[in-house]
């Protein structure tokens, strides 16, 4: 290995970005490049929203930091709005999708008062900390890292009788996302949701869906819990809701906030003036027409993915602009990414067979069809094993 200084946690791509516009990102070499990756769903708005960076910049000229042992009414400001657009009412502010999830299991364990049993999903994702690393259904990220957090069991994503056999009276909640990201942009059978939400209605268990990487309008919906018209307990979100600013969100019902008092939990950076400025503004971005767009765009995009007929893709699944695009057997989707970034394109992948894009909201139709043309070319060449 090259000494670089930096800890070799990731295996990353040789290009080096200087700056941005929109859906543009332009390397130390001056060469441009469409962002169908948006820094893995966050960055929803492009770089550089004029809207957004003068909220921000507004901030750093007034303070950066004074901590949350003041009152802030920009942070209440948010705080309100988000409870608007979630149908919950209370809400902790930290810096990543992993503190969020990490609140969220301390919340729901604090109301349970003494059940501490959750039950999460096989190949879910929710972060690296202790809490949301033993919430993850996904082994290989535990590797070393044993013992995990006691009480965490994991179920066939997709199964509500999977869900019902765990129940046990030490039962507190139950983790999942609507569509597992990291997992392989799979997404949860129609009514699965709102058939937890009956369940744990029934069973006086909490609901607490991770919208880290679905939320705040990935989907097509501000949540994706919405178009199952449900409500859970306690929502996560983190990644697109400072459009690249780090805000961990974690929204709470009346009930589990009520067991919720000073000292209990708390985090020095967490809702920093500048990542609250910015995600109000991406909230108030984020209106129906907005969302109605991200929808239609995606469903643009999955068309004309299906409409390009090749036999290198098994599959084609996701919402809005949140989709995977799943190669048959053999074909590598590290090596397909990397062939679009050598085209000008930067997309995600999930696993090893599948490719994650995720375009920012205000991509047109010219760079659409940029990227099908580029990417036909590129999987056009690949022979089926
Ligand atoms: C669903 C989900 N939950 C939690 C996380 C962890 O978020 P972070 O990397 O901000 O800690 C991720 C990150 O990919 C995610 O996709």
């Amino acid at each position: 290995m090259n000494y670089s200084g930096l800890l070799n946690t990731y295996s990353r791509y040789p290009v080096e970005f200087v700056s941005g516009n929109g859906p543009f990102l332009y390397d130390v070499n001056g060469k441009e490049y469409i962002d169908f990756l948006c820094g893995i769903a966050v960055t929803g708005f492009g770089h550089n929203h004029p809207a957004i960076k003068s909220e921000v910049l507004k901030q750093i000229n007034n303070f950066w930091h004074v901590s949350n042992l003041f009152t802030s009414t920009p942070q209440e400001e948010l705080a309100k709005k988000l409870a608007e657009r979630s149908g919950l009412n209370y809400t902790f502010f930290s810096n990543s999708g992993t503190e969020a999830n990490e609140a969220a299991i301390k919340f729901a364990r604090k109301w349970g008062k003494g059940r501490f049993e959750i039950i999460a999903t096989e190949n879910g994702f929710h972060g690296r900390t202790f809490g949301s690393l033993s919430a993850t259904g996904q082994p290989k990220f535990w590797e070393g890292y044993e013992p995990l957090v006691p009480g965490f069991s994991h179920v066939k994503f997709g199964s509500i009788v999977a869900i019902h056999e765990k129940i046990t009276p030490n039962t507190v909640a139950i983790i999942v996302e609507t569509i597992q990201g990291e997992g392989g942009v799979n997404v949860a059978p129609e009514g699965y949701i709102k058939a937890l939400r009956e369940l744990c209605t029934e069973k006086e268990i909490l609901l607490i869906i991770d919208e880290v990487q679905t939320g705040i309008g990935r989907t097509g919906k501000f949540f994706s819990y919405q178009y199952e018209n449900i409500v859970p307990d306690i929502v996560t979100t983190a990644k697109g809701i400072a459009n690249g600013l780090p805000l961990g969100v974690t929204i709470c019902s009346k009930e589990v906030a009520d067991e919720i008092k000073p000292g209990n939990h708390g985090s020095t950076f967490g809702g920093n003036p500048v990542a609250i400025a910015a995600a109000n503004k991406v909230v108030d971005l984020l209106d129906e027409d907005q969302l109605k767009e991200i929808a239609q765009l995606g469903t643009t995009l999955q068309d004309a993915l299906h409409g390009l007929n090749l036999q290198q893709i098994k599959n084609i699944r996701g919402k809005g602009l949140i989709i995977g695009v799943e190669f048959t057997e053999g074909i590598s989707s590290k090596e397909i990414a990397l062939k679009l970034l050598e085209n000008g394109f930067l997309v995600g992948t999930s696993g090893d067979s599948v490719l994650r894009i995720l375009p920012p909201f205000i991509i047109t139709q010219t760079e659409l069809m940029k990227f099908l043309s580029t990417f036909r070319a590129i999987v056009q060449e690949i022979s089926i094993k």
